[in-house]
């Protein structure tokens, strides 16, 4: 699996839901974790690698690996945190984002089980970056404009360098 990056209009899409949640996820989740660790990250979703489904994975430091199908974030926190973002397919630049700090989150795993899973702290930060992803939103789209000109004049330089 490769990493899309900035520019790529795939980034900009919505993708779609998973139904039904085949066998073939089980081997999509270990790709999509692969490809994670390899691009030294904490997560990673569907359409960053091309897969327009609505699938993410997180690896946060000290937990294990952790899969979302379908997911609903159905409870945010009122409580805004800020926190330095970064991401695989905007590699080399970080930003602080404001987020809810807790989250409540619904999803199905790669064996089409469902859970809930209340999240705080960078668990519940990667999962709202992830979810993004899957509406095909960059955490570039939520700084201030001028923020994020910034970052896309430092990008676009960089890529004509
Ligand atoms: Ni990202």
């Amino acid at each position: 699996m490769d990493i899309i990056t900035l520019g790529n209009d795939l980034l900009r899409q919505k993708a779609e839901v998973i139904k039904p949640i085949g066998a073939e996820y089980k081997k999509i989740a270990v790709e999509l974790i692969d490809a994670l660790r390899e691009g030294g990250g904490v997560g990673l979703a569907g359409p960053q690698v091309g897969l327009m489904k609505r699938i993410f994975v997180v690896h946060v430091d000290g937990d294990e690996p952790r899969i979302f199908i379908n997911p609903s974030i159905i409870r945010t926190s009122q409580d805004l945190v800020k926190y330095e973002e970064g991401c695989l397919s905007v590699p080399g630049f970080y930003a602080e984002v404001m987020r809810p700090a807790e989250i409540r989150v619904q999803a199905w795993n790669q064996n089409g089980r469902p859970f809930s899973l209340d999240a705080g702290g960078i668990l519940a930060r990667v999962i709202q970056h992830e979810y993004d992803h899957l509406e095909g939103t960059l955490f570039i789209d939520r700084l201030s404009e001028p923020k994020r000109n910034r970052i896309l004049a430092k990008w676009e330089k960089r890529r004509k360098a």
